[in-house]
């Protein structure tokens, strides 16, 4: 079988402080982290079912199991691509997103209290892609569609829907060595600022970085690595935020740009599907067209909020932060770099073998950077239907006193009565309500004045129940009432979906 050699690297983060304290510099407490896949090796399977509940993009699993059914026949096909497909077939559901230190560990894992430069995360895959012919392409990516195929798609279309099949069938490669160039970056993203995503192009960085560790056996690598500091302004002496760019040596598609986000200042957090695109997962024939085959496209005119932001803000930093899993996530950089400011990048680690930890993957995430950075304050963006988002972005708020400055979120039922699904609000009721806004169109985030802590609109409604909304005919359940005065037929659906969930990733 011919292959190509592919490296995804996704982002990266940062850390702050100055001058590196030796060329050795690597803390013993480091290896924890430059470990990430520190754990006892699965045997390899074949583990094609989760990719197709997995690559879907940000929603909970409640509501995925929309694909579970054709479990059998993934299996079926991929054992019909032959006996020279290893037996890892790569579909995404790797387990070694276990034992990440946790934000604090992170951060006395790197000594941030030493001063030791800059510290940046690389994270990413290595993979090969198998040279599947077309037709057996469109038979996987008819798994993913309902009530239509590949075939009858319009041709711009189905070429989306193969590429992100070819995206998600991939060979993930063990033991491989990285080794990344870094160079200024002139650019990124459309920010409507010069340059791109309020960031500016540092006088130096040039360097080449060997990754410590080799790919685990399912092809990542994710860790804090530490950069010389030659031509870097320092983290504490600086508000910049410096942009490097960063290629894979061996691969031209292992680009990516790492920014450095000084230790104080503002980042806006922001989930993509349904804020930043139009998704409309909660209506999943639509939700799997608008995910795999159309082109994606900005949620109204929130480009025009963001670019507002990049440009009267300064050293606004924009951090993506959506539970899109890993494979598909050049599909989203490159969606966001050509209509948002650019920014860095955090996507679902490929958990999938325990359903309560692919449900705090998120919550997982925004500790990991708040505890990163415990002088930024942070300005948290989604929309009502993800309950991830509802329950953890509240509790970010109490968890890190005084570190959330605002948080905006889109009443998507109040916009879309295709979305069905009930929200929870009632991790809002502590809250204090100057800091939280639901709105419903981009216009609603005009001329806030959010550095300065303006976070309501005062001319939008706000009619927050802190219970469980959104559940047909406007009905909500008081505060601390549950199921009172709520239709059976709710539950009933409910139910049925996590069934079904359930048993797709089981198996
Ligand atoms: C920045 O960190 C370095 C290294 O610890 C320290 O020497 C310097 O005084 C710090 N500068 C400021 C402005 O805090
Ligand atoms: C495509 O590949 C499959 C095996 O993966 C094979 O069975 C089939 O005959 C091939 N089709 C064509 C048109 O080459
Ligand atoms: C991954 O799943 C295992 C259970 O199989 C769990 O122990 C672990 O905490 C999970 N890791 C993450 C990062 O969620
Ligand atoms: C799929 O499309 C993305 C975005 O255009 C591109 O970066 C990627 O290389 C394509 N993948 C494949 C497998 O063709
Ligand atoms: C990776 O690099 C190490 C040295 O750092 C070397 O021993 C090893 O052979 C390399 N592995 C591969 C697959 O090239
Ligand atoms: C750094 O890299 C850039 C881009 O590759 C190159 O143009 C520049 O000359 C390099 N600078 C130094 C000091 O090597
Ligand atoms: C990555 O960067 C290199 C060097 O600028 C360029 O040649 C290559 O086309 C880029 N790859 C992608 C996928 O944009
Ligand atoms: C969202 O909009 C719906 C429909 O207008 C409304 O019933 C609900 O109260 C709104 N939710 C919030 C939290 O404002
Ligand atoms: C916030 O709460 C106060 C008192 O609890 C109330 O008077 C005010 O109307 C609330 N503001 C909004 C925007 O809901
Ligand atoms: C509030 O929302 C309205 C309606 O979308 C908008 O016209 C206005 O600019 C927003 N901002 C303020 C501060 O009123
Ligand atoms: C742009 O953003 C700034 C900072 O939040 C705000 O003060 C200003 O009113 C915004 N302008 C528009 C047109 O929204």
């Amino acid at each position: 079988m011919r292959t190509t050699m592919r490296v995804k690297v996704s982002l990266a983060i940062v850390l702050t402080a100055l001058t590196l304290t030796s060329a050795n510099a690597v803390p013993r407490d480091l290896q924890d982290v430059l470990h990430p896949a520190n754990i006892a090796e699965e045997p390899p399977l074949i583990t094609p079912a989760p990719a197709s509940p997995n690559w879907l993009p940000t929603k909970t699993l409640k509501r995925r199991g929309i694909i579970s059914d054709v479990t059998a026949d993934t299996n079926s096909i991929l054992s019909g691509l032959g006996s020279d497909i290893p037996s890892y077939v790569a579909s995404g559901v790797p387990n070694f997103f276990q034992d990440f230190p946790t934000g604090d560990k992170v951060q006395s894992s790197l000594g941030l209290d030493e001063d030791q430069g800059w510290n940046l995360r690389f994270h990413g895959n290595v993979y090969k892609q198998p040279n599947i012919n077309e037709s057996k392409l469109d038979d996987l990516a008819n798994i993913f569609l309902i009530d239509t195929s590949v075939e009858s798609l319009p041709p711009p279309q189905a070429s989306q829907a193969r590429n992100l099949t070819s995206e998600i069938f991939v060979l993930q490669q063990d033991n491989q060595n990285v080794t990344f160039q870094l160079a200024p970056a002139p650019t990124a993203g459309a920010s409507g600022e010069q340059g791109g995503g309020g960031a500016v192009t540092p006088s130096g960085g040039n360097q080449t970085i060997k990754f410590p560790d080799p790919t685990t056996v399912e092809g990542d690598f994710d860790g804090f690595v530490q950069i010389d500091n030659n031509g870097l302004s320092a983290g504490n002496t600086t508000s910049n935020i410096q942009r490097l760019n960063v290629y894979t040596q061996g691969d031209i598609n292992g680009n990516a740009t790492a920014y450095l986000v000084p230790e104080s200042g503002l980042t806006v957090i922001s989930d993509i599907d349904d804020i930043l695109r139009i998704t409309k997962i909660y209506q999943p024939k639509e939700g799997l067209l608008n995910s795999f085959a159309r082109p994606f496209v900005p949620w109204m005119n929130m480009p025009d909020i963001y670019a507002n932001w990049s440009r009267s803000i300064p050293n606004f930093h924009f951090h993506y932060l959506t539970t899109t899993p890993e494979q598909i996530t050049r599909n989203y950089m490159d969606f966001i770099y050509k209509t948002y400011p650019g920014g860095s990048f955090d996507t679902r680690p490929l958990n999938f073998s325990d359903v309560s930890a692919t449900l705090s993957i998120r919550k997982f995430l925004l500790e990991k950077i708040f505890q990163t950075y415990p002088k930024r304050k942070f300005v948290l963006v989604a929309d009502t239907s993800n309950p991830d988002v509802m329950r953890d972005y509240p509790a970010m708020a109490t968890e890190f006193p005084g570190q959330v400055q605002c948080i905006f979120l889109r009443n998507t039922s109040e916009t879309d009565p295709g979305d069905k699904f009930p929200y929870d609000t009632s991790g809002f009721k502590d809250l204090d309500n100057s800091t939280y806004m639901f709105f419903d169109v981009p216009d609603d985030l005009t001329h806030l004045d959010i550095v300065n802590g303006q976070c309501v609109n005062s001319t939008i409604k706000q009619t927050v129940t802190f219970s469980t909304q959104g559940l047909p005919f406007g009905l909500s359940k008081s505060a601390g009432a549950p199921n009172f005065g709520v239709p059976p037929m709710t539950w009933v659906a409910a139910a049925a979906l996590g069934a079904v969930v359930w048993m797709g990733l089981g198996m």
